[in-house]
């Protein structure tokens, strides 16, 4: 049976989107079958990816319209498209009865079919990102190495322990993952000791590095590994996923 995991930080740019694309390519390339969620109206995920549009997307699925209908990016990676009328569906949703569970039902069917599913959130906390962690085994925290890395984060933890007591007792923090991070600045070490004091174990050990590579690869629309294999985003990604699957198996 396929884990999902939601990679969840409410606030915008701390590197969500590039590492649900590379993981889930990262674990492809270790020979698993990925399904990618986009949960972001921005469809940052689905552009970066170069999905044409579809008839289908989450938004109809959620809707109630159809059933998920993943698009095949390549053999054994699979991805469940966004677009902008996302962001209506929140208030669209607002009377419906058993509206944090949409996703988990959905899911069902497909589980089966996968390793990973992992879902893409949007930078806040509402019904969508409820979706997300309702549905989810593990949620992963990824932080930008700045200043200001761990402001809000009590906000996050809040609605991930009530999420966890009202709607998925197997909710877990599974990681918190570094990102962009530049081993020549001070600030940068400074920032990665400070999350390792507040999440002490859950950190990754794996420092997701500064990689202009990284940030290119979207604009030729493809992941870190078919854009640059030899990249130092493409080993650091790669090793992240080793280390998920370490972690997955001892939990199992
Ligand atoms: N390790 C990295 N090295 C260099 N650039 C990166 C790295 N990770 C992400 N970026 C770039 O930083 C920007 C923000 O990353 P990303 O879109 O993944 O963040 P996000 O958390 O999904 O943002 P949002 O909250 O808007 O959805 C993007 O332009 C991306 O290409
Ligand atoms: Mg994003």
């Amino acid at each position: 049976m396929g884990k999902i995991i939601s990679l969840l930080n409410h606030k915008g740019g701390v590197g969500k989107t590039t590492s649900v694309i590379n993981i889930g390519a990262g674990m492809v390339e270790l020979g698993l079958k990925v399904l990618l969620i986009d949960l972001d109206p921005q469809a940052n995920l689905t552009l970066s990816l170069g999905v044409p549009r579809q008839k289908y997307s989450i938004y109809e699925a959620i809707k109630g319209e159809c059933e998920l209908v993943p698009f095949t990016v390549r053999e054994r990676f699979d991805i469940v498209p966004s677009t902008l009328d996302l962001s209506g569906a929140e208030m669209e949703l607002v009377n419906e009865a058993g509206r944090e569970y949409i996703l988990r039902e959905l899911f069902e069917p497909v589980i089966e079919d996968y390793d990973f599913i992992i879902i893409d959130c949007p930078p806040s906390l509402g019904l969508l990102t409820l979706n997300a962690l309702t549905c989810s085994d593990y949620v992963y925290i990824p932080l930008q190495t700045e200043f200001l890395a761990l402001q809000g984060l009590t906000k996050i933890k809040q609605v991930i322990d009530k999420v966890k007591f009202r709607l998925n007792k197997k909710l877990e923090i599974g990681g918190v993952i570094a990102t962009m991070y530049d081993a020549r600045k001070v600030l940068n070490r400074d920032v990665v000791q400070t999350i390792h004091k507040y999440f002490g174990e859950k950190v990754f050990k794996t420092l997701i590095r500064d990689n202009v590579a990284l940030a290119e690869a979207p604009a030729q629309r493809c992941d870190i590994f078919a854009y640059n294999s030899k990249s130092n985003g493409a080993q650091d990604y790669l090793a992240l996923c080793k280390e998920i699957l370490e972690r997955v198996e001892v939990e199992a």
